[in-house]
């Protein structure tokens, strides 16, 4: 079956995070406002560039598999209050913040974005350029759900300035998409890209899941056919993280449904194989892009680099991020605004900003935060560097992970040496497991994690 084998798959298919931040969010604890405005205070004087991530949680219907912190609603109403609210944050955030500190990028999460309507998204990018320092010629994104999508709507976000757009797919095939609660036909996907190009949109991303209920390699290799049709210069694979303790609507998954970890292993191996035969470039662990797209670029030049939309090109940035639940970084910090509506919403009318944990990190995070990003990002840690950068002796510093290291070489995921870890073919489709061995919050965690297979 190729490159691994039942015994290795029992031994790596455990548990671990996807590493969008290291430490990873369920690290995150008491973190005042205080201290976010010592943050904010110390991004100003650094004059750092800006990324603002913009978290509209509503959806109108429910897709089962769906780990996003979401609101299903058919009320379109709900939208009113939450831009209220919204325009608050931003205008709070915004005196955080100096003049000179350039947006470069810009990007719409949910949920569901496009629940707003085209006059309201186009009035909150207005707001956010009013209150912020935009770069003419930056990255504007936001994800769209293709289903109940017009041209107008389209006509808008190209009004409200975005220049990028990431589209929920997951699965063509009709049976898989009946299993989640989520039936789109190709034709509709295809309308709306169409559209989206006559727009002038010259980014397209497609996101798809492997691992989904009634999936096998057979019916995926159909699906990655019709989306190498769409040409997007992106495309997001994500492993199926099944929770279904923390996401409600997982539990009506049918779980002998869903593919085993080997079947799992072999539609990623194909799909692997399959994208970078049709041209494209495998970036890391669940992105492929066009070898002109910004991040296959940043890849060869050594830039990329790993956030919580996933890869980025831009690691100078401090994320400013707004809205229920969404994640900020900024100086040496990660925070995390409220995760419920209610508490959100009662934070803003009490005049505060609606932070509800966070992070200061130290120098050991620091160190392993670099190490982690260079495996996850380019496959490879050059040790030398790593020891110059933070004065340390790699060996002394990590001395407890060495026979790991040595363990995952035998089992050819890695070579390693004083110089560099490299992460061999077999090893970047476990990389997340390599990671974990210098996660040093991971054994004091009880998170639940997805498996990593
Ligand atoms: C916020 S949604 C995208 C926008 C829009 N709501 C939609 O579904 O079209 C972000 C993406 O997260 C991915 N996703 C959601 N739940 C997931 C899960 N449990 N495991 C892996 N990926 C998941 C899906 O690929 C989804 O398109
Ligand atoms: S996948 Fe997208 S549309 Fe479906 S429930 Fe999640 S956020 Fe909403």
């Amino acid at each position: 079956m190729g490159l691994f084998d039942a015994e290795l798959i029992n031994k790596y298919n455990c548990s671990g995070p996807r590493y969008t931040s290291y430490p990873t969010a369920n690290n995150f604890s008491i973190f005042s406002l205080k201290d976010y405005q010592q943050q904010s205070a110390l991004s100003k004087r650094r004059k750092t560039s800006i990324s603002l991530y913009c978290h509209i949680p509503f959806c109108d219907t429910v897709c089962y598999y769906c780990g996003c912190n979401k609101v299903v609603t058919k009320d379109k109403t709900k939208a009113e209050p939450y831009l209220d609210a919204l325009y608050k944050e931003i205008d709070m955030q915004s005196l955080l913040f100096g003049k000179e500190q350039v947006v470069k990028q810009m990007h719409f999460g949910g949920g569901t974005p496009t629940f707003l309507s085209g006059e309201q998204i186009i009035q909150l990018s207005n707001k956010l350029q009013q209150a912020f320092n935009f770069d003419l010629d930056g990255e504007y994104s936001i994800e769209i759900d293709p289903r109940g999508i017009d041209k107008n709507l389209i006509e808008s976000l190209a009004m409200a300035r975005f220049n990028r757009i990431s589209i929920g797919v997951q699965d063509f095939d009709l049976e898989v998409q009946k299993a989640v609660n989520r039936v789109q036909s190709f034709k509709q996907t295809k309308a709306v890209i169409d559209i989206s190009r006559k727009n002038g949109f010259d980014s397209i991303s497609i996101d798809l899941i492997y691992g989904l209920p009634r999936q096998s390699k057979d019916t995926f290799i159909k699906t990655l056919e019709k989306v190498n049709e769409l040409r997007p210069e992106r495309i997001s694979l994500f492993n199926y993280a099944h929770l279904p303790v923390l996401f409600k609507p997982q539990r009506r998954i049918v779980l002998e449904e869903l593919p085993s970890p080997a079947e799992k292993l072999k539609i990623f191996q194909y799909s692997l194989e399959y994208l970078i035969d049709q041209g494209y470039i495998y970036i890391g662990m669940d992105h492929f892009a066009l070898p002109n797209d910004p991040l296959a670029i940043a890849q060869s030049e050594g830039n990329l680099y790993r956030n919580f939309q996933g890869y980025s090109t831009h690691s100078e940035c401090d994320i400013v991020g707004l809205g229920v639940s969404s994640i900020g970084q900024v100086a040496d910090s990660f925070s995390q605004n409220e995760k419920s509506l209610e508490r959100y919403y009662q934070a803003l009318k009490s005049g505060q900003l609606p932070i509800s944990k966070g992070l200061i990190v130290n120098k050991d995070d620091k160190i392993r935060r670099a190490l982690i990003m260079e495996m996850i990002c380019h496959f490879e840690v050059n040790i030398l560097k790593l020891e110059e950068r933070f004065c340390i002796k790699f060996t002394n510093y990590f001395a407890e992970n060495i026979e790991k290291l040595q363990q995952m070489q035998n089992d050819g995921l890695i070579e390693f040496n004083s110089h560099s870890i490299i992460v061999m073919e077999r090893g970047k489709l476990l990389v997340r497991n390599i990671c974990m061995i210098f996660d040093s919050y991971l054994e004091s965690t009880e998170a639940s994690f997805s498996k990593t297979i």
